[in-house]
């Protein structure tokens, strides 16, 4: 099938690939000319594990392609994907201005029937509106379907070609059969494509990230409570997700959720929910607590120092929102730095992946490290803030010998507990016993 996607983002990139993998013509455009002209020259402007494969394979066997021009981009394309931004507005609102100003220069260019996809998170009401704005341009048919995505990142390549479920909302009958077709090599385990009006399709998304989100805050109060009342939330974690009905993923207290998908998401059904009129209680709290849980590492620290960490030096271990990435939107490691900064401590730093973000927007504030050990170096404290792979079977006698106290504040839960009091280590967790 020939395809068209329009936004080279994360989600237009991966979309664009993934569907280029399975046979399909896909040309992704974009009105950045310089990233048009990298991704030409075979280079990846992201990084997501596994794409990168992908992506060489599929312009080597020219099945995708980049191009600036939206009118060569969709000329012969069936289905038109819409991977754009919609950041938030002033109010918390999603900005729909890239999506309908894009559905407005489509519809001024097709000449025969197409299907408009909106694959970014868009409030409900977005296929209409995208569908008047269509309508005010062209009178040639077409539809509009929406088509939200769940990508995880870091493992957003295995969730495109195996995704749990397809969510499709459509009317159009044409369309269906279009999208049935374009989706069914990605769900031959049975997972289904499950088919909806457009409405239903929009609240999905929100549904879904919401309510994960409710689940870490959840999570992160059940951790608060437990330190409060003695008991250990990684015991009380798998003891409820051992319930079917609960499950065992996503329950992992924490120093609060990050990324591009759920502060904004959860905040956008917040917002949408009042401009119905309905207080969406819940979702109030999920974010008060995030806020409040993003600072809970810090006060270990501070209180641990009783108040004063004028002039010590803290290593972080991590600063991308989660591991696998270099996305640093809504990270907590942002907020701990500036924290930390501004009660006179020095930081440094070391991140696998996410360090040059990081520099952009502290510069020289910070220190980066080559590696994790560089980063303890003579530092008073460990604070460990993304749970990365390598952070979790550290080298604690190269570590002893590196750090000036056996101090670390983790909040990701990686030590078992035995093995610090094994170490000599003082530990500050999340949830649990804090070991001096
Ligand atoms: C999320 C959704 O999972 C995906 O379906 C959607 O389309 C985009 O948003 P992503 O933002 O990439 O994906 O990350 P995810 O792995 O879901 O983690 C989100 C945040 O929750 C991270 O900050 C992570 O640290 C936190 N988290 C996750 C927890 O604190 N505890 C958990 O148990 C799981």
């Amino acid at each position: 099938m020939k395809i068209a996607v329009v936004g080279t983002g994360y989600v237009g990139l991966v979309t664009g690939t993934c569907l280029a993998e399975t046979g399909n013509q896909v040309i992704c455009v974009d009105i950045n000319e310089k990233k048009v002209k990298m991704m030409q020259d075979g280079q990846l402007p992201i990084y997501e594990p596994g794409l990168e494969l992908l992506f060489h394979r599929n312009i080597k066997q020219e099945r995708l392609h980049f191009t600036s021009n939206l009118a060569e981009a969709i000329a012969e394309a069936k289905i038109i994907f819409l991977a754009l931004p919609t950041p938030p507005g002033g109010d918390g609102s999603a900005d729909l201005s890239y999506v309908l100003g894009a559905a407005k220069d489509i519809a001024k260019l097709i000449t025969d029937y197409k299907v408009i996809v909106t694959k970014s998170t868009v409030p409900v009401g977005t296929a209409d509106k995208v569908t008047a704005v269509m309508n005010a341009n062209t009178t040639i048919e077409f539809a509009v379907v929406s088509n939200p995505e769940f990508l995880r990142e870091g493992v957003a390549v295995e969730d495109f070609m195996k995704p749990d479920r397809v969510v499709v909302g459509t009317k159009d009958e044409r369309a269906r059969k279009l999208m049935a077709e374009l989706y069914a090599p990605y769900v031959r385990q049975g997972n289904p494509v499950i088919f909806m009006d457009e409405r239903s399709s929009e609240l999905t998304k929100y549904a879904a990230n919401s309510f994960l989100a409710t689940k870490i805050s959840f999570m992160n109060e059940i951790a608060n409570l437990c330190e409060l009342v003695g008991a250990d939330v990684d015991m009380v974690r798998r003891g409820i997700g051992a319930d079917n009905r609960i499950g065992k993923r996503f329950l992992f207290s924490g120093i609060g959720y990050g990324g591009s998908c759920f502060p904004k998401d959860v905040q956008a059904l917040a917002k949408s929910s009042e401009e119905n009129k309905y207080n969406f209680r819940i979702l109030n709290s999920v974010m008060e607590v995030n806020e409040i849980q993003k600072k809970v590492l810090v006060e270990k620290v501070k209180k641990y120092y009783k108040g004063d960490i004028k002039g010590k030096k803290f290593a972080m271990w991590g600063l991308a929102f989660k591991p696998e990435t270099d996305d640093i939107r809504e990270a907590p490691a942002l907020y701990i730095i500036d924290e930390l900064l501004a009660a006179g401590a020095e930081v440094s730093a070391f991140d696998p992946e996410a360090m040059k973000n990081v520099e952009a927007l502290f510069g020289d504030k910070i220190k980066y490290a080559a590696d994790q050990y560089e980063a303890i170096d003579g530092a008073d404290a460990l604070l460990i803030v993304t749970e990365w792979s390598l952070f979790r079977t550290p080298d604690f006698d190269q570590m002893d010998s590196l750090l000036k106290e056996k101090v670390i504040f983790d909040g990701r839960n990686l030590y078992d507990l035995d093995k610090m009091i094994d170490c000599g280590y003082y530990y500050n967790s999340i949830g649990r016993k804090e070991i001096k």
